[in-house]
């Protein structure tokens, strides 16, 4: 079977032939290719199409498509082990490892998705705190928890949608929404309702309206804003842990969180997650406190083996993110170059791997009002040039390009050649 013969099949058994919305080309007049295999950053679809990958599984595969000792833990451990839903050694040597590496972090807990992290972070806030009340920012995504999907980023935000139906208003009446680096309008909120908030969940580089970083001051304010009012510092470090750098966002900013949840990169391109922090604050789980949270899969020993693998890679590599830095660099000077030679309007952002073109008329992108101003129509345009000249990008202007070790400068010279066609054909647009 073909690419679209797939597609239209899978139209009849999956809501619109997807497992998860982000998937389909939606707003766009084409079909998504069908992928089979990928190496290293080159992925191949059903009619046999290759393309240079900057998706990376939405982030996940810093290292590359099935890198070889990603691969071997993965085959090693499920010859012996797929689930047993008991302790196993593989849960402690991921989990120390994260201890020990990251800072902030003294306990962790194991979890199967970015979702699952975040929720069950939220909750533990709300019961060490005993308040309600969770801040979370316009343009920011936490994954698909009911709570959380109010002026979400992401797929909610490309398909144009307020919030999801089948919300029940009950859910999100305790959520607050905060202005991403708007420091006088969480000062307000603070004001108003300091004393219900359990806490403030937010991506300290935003990934999921574009690229944005907070700012340092922001940082440091929500920090003071939370210890003022006893409330919780959460990062959503589910996209950022381990890819802005090797120890994370919090390691670019000058404040400490609460809690931290973590995914993709650390599952090695396994379906994982987790959330972590001070042992005053975790030991509030359940066995040992009374928030209740937990999972069959939880720990699975093929996906903290792949975890390992990937994370000790990184930390004996840690030129790795020299690298990626490098090839972040030659990509953003490229695309600015370009879109000057051109006229083209356009904002590059961009943190280590992670990156945003912003088809924008404005100067600067720092806020989510910022990112509304951005030409969809032009990015649908620079979206489908892109993927027929054998680039793979998120089909949306909020996401994040991704970079990884196994991209070369002949792979950034193929993005930069693509987007310079663009440019040529857009100002005759
Ligand atoms: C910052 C952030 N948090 C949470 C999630 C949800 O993770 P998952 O899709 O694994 O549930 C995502 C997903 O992209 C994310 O980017």
């Amino acid at each position: 079977m073909k690419n679209l013969e797939i597609f239209k099949e899978s139209e009849k058994y999956m809501p619109g032939g997807v497992n998860s919305p982000v998937r389909c080309f939606k707003g766009l007049n084409f079909n998504p290719p069908i992928i089979k295999s990928g190496k290293g950053v080159i992925i191949k679809d059903e009619d046999d199409n290759e393309y240079i990958d900057f998706v990376l599984a939405w982030g996940p595969l810093i290292l590359g498509h099935c890198d070889e000792d990603v691969v071997k833990a993965v085959q090693e451990t499920s010859s012996k082990a797929l689930a047993f839903g008991a302790p196993t050694k593989l849960e402690l040597d991921l989990g120390k490892f994260m201890c020990e590496n990251l800072d902030n972090v003294d306990m962790i807990r194991m979890v199967n998705s970015g979702t699952e992290a975040t929720m069950s972070a939220v909750k533990l806030a709300r019961g060490y705190t005993k308040r309600d009340k969770i801040v979370k920012f316009a343009g920011c995504y936490h994954g698909h928890f009911d709570g959380f999907l109010i002026e979400a980023g992401s797929g909610v935000m490309t398909n144009g949608i307020p919030g999801s139906l089948g919300v029940p208003t009950g859910s999100i009446e305790n959520t607050l929404i905060g202005q991403y680096n708007d420091k006088k309008q969480i000062i307000e909120l603070f004001e108003k309702y300091g004393n219900e908030i359990a806490g403030v969940i937010i991506e300290p580089v935003a990934g999921n309206m574009g690229v944005i970083k907070a700012e340092e001051d922001f940082m440091e304010t929500l920090r003071e804003l939370c210890d003022k009012y006893g409330a919780l510092l959460i990062f959503d470090e589910v996209m950022n842990g381990f890819r802005v750098a090797f120890k994370g966002a919090q390691s670019l900013f000058n404040v400490n969180p609460d809690l931290i949840t973590y995914a993709k990169i650390m599952g090695g391109g396994l379906p994982c997650g987790a959330y972590a922090g001070k042992r005053e604050v975790m030991e509030n789980l359940a066995p040992v406190g009374g928030v209740y949270q937990a999972g069959t899969m939880s720990g699975n020993p093929i996906v903290m083996a792949a975890g390992l693998a990937t994370l000790t890679k990184l930390k004996n590599n840690l030129e790795y993110y020299d690298h990626i830095e490098k090839m972040g660099r030659k990509l953003e000077e490229g695309v600015c170059e370009i879109s000057k030679k051109y006229n083209l309007p356009a904002v590059m952002n961009r943190v280590g791997g992670m990156l945003t073109v912003f088809f924008t008329d404005l100067k600067e992108v720092k806020t989510y009002d910022d990112v509304k101003t951005c030409n969809v129509k032009r990015f649908n345009r620079y979206f489908e040039h892109m993927l027929k000249s054998g680039i793979n990008l998120a089909p949306s202007q909020f996401e994040a390009v991704f970079l990884s070790v196994k991209h070369e400068e002949k792979h950034i010279d193929a993005y930069l050649k693509a987007f310079e066609e663009f440019a040529a054909k857009e100002i005759h647009c």
